[in-house]
């Protein structure tokens, strides 16, 4: 499974990025808002950090706006994915890019029938928001489950992202469902690292070595 980090915070994206186990970034406008920076100059700065595919979105309502996006963004770096929400005029909007070789990832996917959509357009990515899914008190990861079956039965070439990751309940499943790609914060990154007996594994071999390094 691939694993992307969802933020726009430059400085998480190259702490973990270093780590060497990033293939890319997702960013949305409420998560470059609360950069508080250009958007892209944001954008460009997390181009030069990661190697992968980068997902910036338009906010467009209307098709054509959204191409008109999509083209300027998409000069900033050859990674750069377009992210389009999921309406009739996003569908629209990455039949058109994706033809023209622009990569768009159609995002506030909460359905079946709606990644069937996008799958169809032709989009690159789709992602389904597992975590809103489980605010309404539905099970996200059913969603994905089912996006994945159906997906086979067409064999299309669309690479789901597990979005709207909270925990590692989350990322557990995309990966035994075997999801192409989770897009994980920053946080839940590090909690994937961490296990109480691995802490008292290293305490206790530091504990049994001292006892016999002067020896
Ligand atoms: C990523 O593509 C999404 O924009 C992001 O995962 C949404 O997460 P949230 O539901 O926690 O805002």
């Amino acid at each position: 499974m691939k694993i992307f980090i969802d933020t726009a915070d430059v400085k998480e994206i190259k702490r973990l990025n270093s780590i060497g186990i990033i293939d890319g970034i997702t960013t949305n406008p409420s998560l470059i808002a609360k950069e508080g920076r250009n958007f892209e100059q944001v954008v460009k700065e997390i181009t030069s950090i990661v190697n992968g595919p980068i997902s910036a979105e338009a906010i467009s309502l209307d098709a054509e706006g959204m191409i008109t996006e999509a083209k300027k963004l998409s000069k900033i770096h050859k990674n750069i994915v377009v992210k389009i929400p999921m309406t009739s005029e996003g569908i629209k909007a990455v039949r058109v890019l994706e033809k023209e070789g622009i990569k768009c990832n159609v995002t506030l996917v909460f359905s079946v029938t709606q990644a069937l959509l996008a799958a169809k357009a032709g989009a690159s990515f789709v992602s389904p928001f597992v975590g809103r899914i489980d605010d309404i008190g539905k099970k996200g990861m059913d969603v994905v489950k089912d996006i994945i079956e159906t997906y086979k039965n067409y064999d299309f070439k669309t690479e789901i992202i597990v979005a709207s990751v909270r925990n590692l309940e989350h990322v557990k499943e995309a990966g035994l469902l075997g999801a192409d790609i989770a897009t994980i914060p920053p946080q839940i990154i590090d909690e994937m690292f961490k296990h109480e007996l691995t802490d008292k594994g290293i305490k206790k071999f530091l504990e049994d070595w001292d006892k016999v390094k002067s020896k």
